[in-house]
């Protein structure tokens, strides 16, 4: 190691995330491996990790005057979480529908009916830049409390380009001031806009347009659609998805959630970076992920508060599909925040151990964000994104569901939450 370490968290039982050989996406047998250190310490330099190890080994390390030091009592040290799949963007409530959905509505009618997602879209085109803003940081800042260091955040409550742009432009602007990464996605057809009921083909044109100007200005890393009965079908948005990806952008999207359309199998043969949802997904879907190597985003909160069967996560580590999770957060279907217990619902409904929940949400997400390399362990080289959990076991943190187990985050070496007594 070379320069003085300017944070050195030690006396922790250390979850690495570390990758046995190259870094990969972890699945089969594989996909529970936490990499645990006991006693064991990590040291970063300008926010990037420079070394970990056990015992009293960071004595020989050098340390920075007024260097960070934390001894922590054998509780859990872990990367900081990756949620890779939120709708941040947008503004009200939908109490009413919950309700109606909880006596039995169902979702895909009441979108039919002009509700739904076209609520939100309302109430969002209505709200003006500073409030977006406003309610963005909110929920930012209650994701990072609770540990996340990582966050997709997608547009699509705007459906008409010119005001899925702004949001994408608020995106931009959120993720030049946040102290946790975003990594923003142009969720682009997500439901047909009113004006344009009559005319698909005009709608998806107009989105083969937006994509030059979001490509152009970078207010994107990935597109996004959902494919689902009634709403968008997997061919008609293929060629909106290739030109993103001719333009450098990667694809995500929204399949199999409450029918299977075959969306899986789409999504891998477009080379898609993850496919998200997929409670439904055949099982030549799951072959054709395991084989192209994209990532299965699953997202129990969705299916919980939605109340359809939740994605069956022993399928999927069976056929070797790397499994991420996410909170899915938006106003609709997932009202859920903070990657804890996103993890609990994940063991609880999907049926992930512990273990490999706890892989989905870190280093598995960075793959499904295309950021492996970068973040979800802490290995050399990677930025210090780092959680101290209230806890000395992290099987907590799929038992102890509702329980606050994030006692610090550090974002980039710098402490960007915590309790006042830690
Ligand atoms: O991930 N199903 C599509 N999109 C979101 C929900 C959007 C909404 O209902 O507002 C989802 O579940
Ligand atoms: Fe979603």
């Amino acid at each position: 190691m070379s320069g003085a370490a300017d944070l050195l968290i030690r006396g922790a039982r250390l979850l690495t995330l570390r990758p046995v050989r190259q870094e990969a996406p972890r699945v089969g047998p594989f996909s529970g491996d936490l990499g645990i250190v006991e006693d064991g310490w990590v040291a970063a330099r300008d926010g990037v990790v420079v070394a970990t190890g056990r015992g009293t080994g960071w004595q020989r390390l050098e340390l920075s005057a007024g260097a960070v030091e934390r001894v922590v009592g054998g509780r859990v040290v872990m990367p900081g979480f990756v949620d890779a799949h939120t709708h941040l963007c947008y503004a009200g409530q939908r109490w009413a529908e919950f309700m109606t959905r909880r006596s039995g509505a169902d979702y895909l009618a009441v979108l039919e009916r002009g509700g739904g997602i076209h609520a939100t879209v309302r109430a969002t085109r209505d709200a003006q830049d500073a409030t977006l803003l406003a309610l963005m940081r909110q929920r930012l800042a209650t994701a990072a409390q609770q540990g996340t260091t990582t966050i997709e955040v997608k547009s699509g409550y705007g459906l008409e380009p010119d005001e899925e742009l702004r949001q994408l432009r608020l995106i931009a602007r959120l993720r030049e001031e946040a102290a946790i990464d975003i990594a923003p996605t142009y969720l682009a057809a997500h439901a047909l806009p009113a004006k344009h009921v009559d005319d698909r083909r005009g709608f998806l044109r107009e989105i083969e347009q937006a994509i030059e100007v979001v490509a152009a200005e970078r207010l994107a890393e990935a597109v996004d659609a959902f494919i689902e009965k009634g709403v968008f079908e997997g061919d008609e948005v293929r060629p909106f998805f290739k030109k993103a990806q001719e333009l450098g952008l990667s694809v995500t999207a929204h399949v199999d959630q409450l029918n299977d359309v075959g969306g899986a199998a789409w999504a891998a043969r477009l080379g898609a970076r993850s496919a998200d949802h997929v409670a439904n997904a055949s099982a030549e879907g799951l072959r054709a992920l395991a084989k192209a190597g994209t990532v299965a985003v699953l997202l129990p909160g969705s299916a919980f508060f939605v109340g359809y069967p939740p994605p069956d996560a022993r399928r999927f580590i069976a056929a070797r599909v790397p499994v991420a999770i996410a909170t899915d957060h938006n106003p609709g279907t997932s009202p859920l925040e903070g990657m804890p217990s996103a993890i609990a619902m994940a063991a609880v409904l999907c049926g992930l151990t512990p273990q490999e929940a706890i892989v989905a949400a870190t280093v598995n997400a960075a793959h499904a964000l295309g950021r492996g390399e970068r973040c979800g362990a802490l290995v050399e080289g990677r930025r210090a994104d780092i959680v101290v959990l209230e806890t000395d076991d992290e099987r907590d943190l799929a038992y102890r569901l509702g329980v606050p187990l994030v006692r610090e985050v550090y974002a980039s070496g710098r402490r960007i939450a915590g309790r006042p007594d830690a």
